[in-house]
């Protein structure tokens, strides 16, 4: 049998990286994060000044970008931009404020999309993103869509906050829960959207190793 693409799609705070990396070393599946590859061209863009409403110039620089995702979910990813490691600084809160406008551009995402279909094809690889069911890979063998309540989305991100000692409310948590919504449904390229044959699961009262379970038993019980 070929190689075998698990998609995973879903808003933000639903729990796709922790369940799709599991998943991945259960299945023994390499692994691919695309939100980061959205998030290295941001922290480019903002450190070389190019303006985030220039979609020509941003495109321009995101041909000439080399993105390295290495590594394996047991022994630690890393994203190297232009050869340099950028994991942690890819998840400041400026960087994944600002994404939105890179992933907003049709230009950029077009150059996103080659990459990731260049990374993914002809292995056993899980993918997860916004529209990796819908538009990179329409033919994945299987497609997850992983959803959860806005308010448990949250409340998921303000305990993260509160243990890494960040004072913030909750009020505010969901308010930016809400906008990222906004703005990944509603852009014109590349919306999140549940492909028509994605098995949709809601994480809103399940545990993540239920999660990576359901997901697992039905991959495996499909590829047999
Ligand atoms: O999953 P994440 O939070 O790391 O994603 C970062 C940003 O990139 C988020 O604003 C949505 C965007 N994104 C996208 O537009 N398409 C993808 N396939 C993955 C992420």
């Amino acid at each position: 049998m070929g190689a075998s693409v698990v998609a995973i799609d879903g808003p933000a705070g639903a729990g796709k990286s922790t369940v799709a990396k599991r998943l991945a070393v259960r299945l023994n599946f390499s692994y691919l994060d695309t939100g980061a590859m959205y998030r290295s061209v941001t922290l480019k863009a903002m450190r070389q000044g190019v303006p985030l409403d220039n979609e020509d110039a941003l495109a321009h620089m995101a041909k000439n970008t080399r993105l390295d995702l290495r590594g394996n979910p047991q022994s630690g990813l890393k994203v190297f931009l232009d050869g340099e490691d950028v994991s942690d600084e890819i998840r400041t809160p400026e960087v994944t404020n600002q994404t939105f406008y890179i992933a907003r551009a049709p230009k950029v995402r077009a150059v996103m999309v080659e990459l990731q279909r260049a990374i993914g094809s002809g292995t056993d690889v899980v993918i997860e993103g916004r529209d990796i069911g819908t538009v990179v890979f329409p033919e994945a063998r299987f497609k997850f869509y992983l959803d959860a309540s806005v308010e448990e989305r949250a409340e998921r991100r303000f305990k993260e906050f509160r243990e890494k000692g960040k004072e913030i409310a909750l009020a505010q948590v969901i308010e930016d829960v809400r906008k990222r919504d906004e703005t990944d449904f509603n852009r014109s390229v590349g919306p999140l959207r549940k492909a028509e044959d994605a098995v949709v699961i809601d994480s809103t009262r399940m545990s993540i190793d239920e999660v990576v379970e359901a997901m697992a038993r039905h991959v495996e019980k499909q590829k047999n």
